[in-house]
């Protein structure tokens, strides 16, 4: 087996497993390819690897900010749960997306896998503390299916770490104030999450400009295009934009300016 199949198969394993310490596991077993090593992009399975007994729900989760009280603040955390184990499957995806990308490329995004593994395990410790068992309000894969229709490395990019994960962080930033006074514990956690997400979407950034230059695509237009198709009428968002945050995730004026004013400021080209 060569070293791009070697390291497909082990990328392939840890979608494959099906908690997040399982996927932790599998993650150490994953050889970084030398740089430029070409694989073919495998097929993905329909679902990640979940336990046995969790249930898929197509239920939309309503938008409920409010937190007051718990038994929403448990929906709240069984919701981050699902989506951080989600976020190891998406970062390996980037890996595997990443055909040919310099070694430190997938690097990076070994380094998001690892720290997403983190953060499940995180919420994990939270939910059994608060005898909540896990994947008891029905998990949903609306985050791997939008990584899954992806049809390249820049589209990926985009949405995953530039839109999915920047748009965490403005959910985080608006919702971490509150949570600090009304649940000291969960505020911890999410805290983390935040500081760490920053880095997964400035590293999306860099590598989605890094992409752009490679193809001589105009990053802004890029972004703008592919939002437009796998985000149909999500821009501007429901939640402020997290401007500090975003600015330190490497956000541009231009990319700000048209997440708050899509209309008003399209490419000119
Ligand atoms: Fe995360
Ligand atoms: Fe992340």
């Amino acid at each position: 087996m060569s070293n791009g199949e070697a390291a497909v198969a082990a990328w392939l394993a840890v979608i494959a497993a099906p908690t997040a310490f399982d996927k932790q596991m599998a993650l150490e077993k994953v050889i970084l390819p030398a740089d430029g090593t070409i694989w073919d992009m495998p097929l993905l399975p329909d679902r990640p690897g979940r336990p046995a007994n969790w249930q898929e729900s197509i239920l939309q989760p309503r938008r409920r900010r409010t937190l007051s009280h718990e038994p929403t603040r448990q929906r709240f955390l069984l919701a981050i749960h699902n989506i951080e184990l989600s976020a190891i499957d998406l970062a390996v995806v980037g890996c595997l997306r990443g055909s040919g990308a310099p070694q430190v490329f997938h690097a990076d995004f070994m380094r998001i896998a690892r720290d997403e593994a983190r953060h499940a395990q995180l919420l994990e410790a939270e939910l059994t503390r608060r005898a909540i068992p896990l994947g008891s309000a029905g998990v949903h894969y609306r985050l791997w299916d939008t990584a899954c229709a992806c049809t390249d490395l820049g589209e990926h990019l985009v949405a995953i770490p530039r839109f999915l994960e920047a748009r965490g962080l403005d959910v985080s930033a608006e919702l971490l104030p509150r949570l600090a006074t009304m649940d000291p514990p969960a505020h911890a956690v999410l805290s983390v999450i935040y500081h760490d997400e920053i880095i997964h979407v400035d590293i999306g950034t860099r590598w989605h400009r890094w992409w752009c230059a490679q193809q001589c695509i105009d990053p802004l237009l890029h972004f703008q295009t592919v939002v437009a198709r796998h985000f149909p009428g999500q821009v501007p968002g429901p939640t402020p934009l997290d401007g500090p945050g975003r600015q330190k995730a490497g956000f541009d004026a231009d990319e700000m300016a048209w997440l708050r004013r899509p209309d008003e400021h399209f490419a000119q080209h």
